[in-house]
């Protein structure tokens, strides 16, 4: 039992090259932003397990001795390795959540739901392990995600940046702190319903999908180089190349069939500026991101931000390589953190 608040916190991320074809056991490049989602938990004598959820708009409660009485054991002694879609059905009784939900706002709960039941239950919550905090981040990624690659809950648990194959772990040494914008087209999409979409194209068409995605390991492979000589000392060229890599990427995503109209208008809006942009993620919407030089002047990049706003986008400025998932003292926290969690 949780004697004081916990806080912790785990970055946001972004793929910088690799998406889908890391399904398909190529590289990905996955880097940590300096975008964090901070969680407090709190100890309460009320009787309930609360789950606040703000930005999603979600706000549950269980009574704690009804989750205690539960029958959990269709959970099976899994140690973070072991979700089935039986479990996920029985969540959904659990939740009272009709079975074809596919919401965001109700798999968030769902997935809560499966890690309270599952850590609360083998309550190995006690020590800093991150080979433990990644195998329940990746069954959490796929009560939302079916069948993911596992890139995004590395990359979240580690930080930094991270080249990922077929579970295959290693850090870049040093990875030069970029600026990105991140940019939320707020089309909503499905990362399963895009992800068995390649597939089938690949199915249908492996003699021209097949080279694509061999291109884009090709590009995660020059990224990482290019990265690598960076450490060391970054060169006006050296963006150039990556400009070009974010080019043929997004192309090559757009002919796996995950591109979608709003993407096409962020990357149009950020070439009226001189900048290089492309889907990061499943795409079919969800988030861009465009590199900033550092020779970029700063009028410069708030007319970006002014235009990608104007097109109704959420846009943030950040870098990349953060930290990984991290613990927090109360006085160590951003005034705006921290009054963000005190108004909950
Ligand atoms: C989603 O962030 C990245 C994909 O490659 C899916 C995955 O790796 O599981 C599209």
């Amino acid at each position: 039992m949780l004697s004081e608040v916990l806080l912790v916190s785990a970055p946001g991320k972004v793929i910088l090259h690799g998406e889908h074809a890391v399904v398909h056991g190529k590289v990905a490049l996955a880097v940590a932003l300096n975008l964090r989602t901070f969680l407090r938990l709190q100890p309460h004598s009320n009787g309930k397990v609360g789950l606040n959820l703000p930005n999603i708009g979600v706000r549950r409660a269980w009574d704690v001795a009804s989750l205690q009485l539960l029958d959990t054991s269709f959970l099976g002694h899994s140690d973070g390795a072991a979700l089935t879609a039986e479990h996920v059905e029985k969540l959904k009784e659990v939740a009272g959540f009709p079975e074809d939900c596919v919401d965001p706002e109700r798999l968030a709960v769902l997935a809560f739901l499966y890690l309270y039941l599952s850590i609360c239950r083998s309550q190995r919550w006690t020590e800093e392990n991150l080979e433990l905090i990644n195998k329940w981040a990746f069954q959490g990624e796929r009560v939302i995600h079916g069948n993911p690659s596992g890139v995004d809950n590395a990359v979240s648990t580690w930080g930094g940046a991270l080249r990922y194959q077929q579970g295959k772990i290693s850090s870049l040494k040093r990875p030069p702190a970029l600026k990105i914008l991140l940019i939320n087209t707020k089309v909503p999409r499905s990362t399963k319903a895009l992800v068995a979409n390649v597939r089938s194209r690949l199915l249908k068409f492996p003699e021209i999908v097949a080279p694509l995605l061999t291109s884009i390991d090709a590009i995660s492979l020059e990224c990482e180089r290019v990265l690598g000589e960076m450490a060391a000392a970054p060169t006006p060229e050296h963006y150039l190349v990556l400009e070009e890599l974010i080019d043929m990427n997004q192309h090559h995503l757009n002919a796996l069939g995950v591109g979608h109209t709003s993407l096409d208008r962020l990357c149009q809006v950020t070439t009226a500026h001189g900048l290089h942009s492309k889907l990061t993620g499943a795409g079919g919407g969800g988030c861009g991101i465009t590199l900033l030089r550092p020779d970029l002047e700063r009028p410069e990049v708030e007319a970006t931000k002014r235009a990608l706003s104007g097109c109704g986008f959420d846009c943030w400025e950040t870098s990349i390589g953060a930290p990984g998932v991290s613990v927090h003292t109360a006085t160590s926290l951003d005034a705006s953190v921290q009054q963000g969690l005190d108004s909950l």
